[in-house]
């Protein structure tokens, strides 16, 4: 029996989750979105995973470039993760970035930017599962910014 669509929407609802930008630079293009489905994998050798839709460009530039970062977001970027979740052009030019050593944008402000070579990528329904090889990383102090029950919060906050 095929699984209702409401109950499973509403089962994922109840999963806590940080947030985070994933980033990709690509001949001058600077592109990313917001992504949730990030989780660590391996620590030998260090692999992570983004789950990304089949219907996203970052999805298609990462492909193409074979490198990303990962951005973990702050608690005070909620702005940042709302920005990023839209599509078309992404706002850079309102950022503080630095390009990381595989060319893909770090923001300034999240806690911590991990740096990726495409490993590999499994198709998985309507998205697909990236797989990527940790090149390096990097993090500080901060509160993350966590996504619940389609509202943002933080750890500071009594009600999450
Ligand atoms: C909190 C939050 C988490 C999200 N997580 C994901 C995710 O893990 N994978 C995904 O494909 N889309 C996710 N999205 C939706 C994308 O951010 C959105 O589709 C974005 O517009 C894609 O941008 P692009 O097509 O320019 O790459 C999330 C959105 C929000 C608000």
């Amino acid at each position: 029996m095929a699984v209702d669509a409401d109950s499973f929407r509403r089962a994922l609802r109840r999963f806590a989750s940080g947030v985070t930008v994933v980033t990709v630079g690509l001949d001058g293009e600077l592109h990313g979105m917001t992504a949730s489905s990030f989780a660590s994998v391996s620590l030998e050798p260090p692999l992570i995973l983004v789950c990304l839709d089949k219907a996203s460009r970052t999805r298609a530039l990462i492909l193409e470039k074979g490198s990303f970062a990962v951005n973990i977001l702050a608690d005070d970027q909620e702005d940042v993760s709302r920005s990023f979740s839209r599509r078309g052009v992404k706002p850079f030019d309102q950022l503080s970035h630095r390009p990381g050593t595989g060319g893909d944008p770090l923001l300034a402000g999240a806690i911590a930017w991990i740096e990726c070579r495409l490993d590999q990528m499994v198709e998985a329904g309507d998205h697909d599962i990236f797989v990527g090889e940790v090149l390096s990383c990097n993090d500080h102090a901060g509160t993350p910014l966590l996504y619940y029950d389609q509202s943002y919060r933080s750890l500071t906050d009594p009600s999450a």
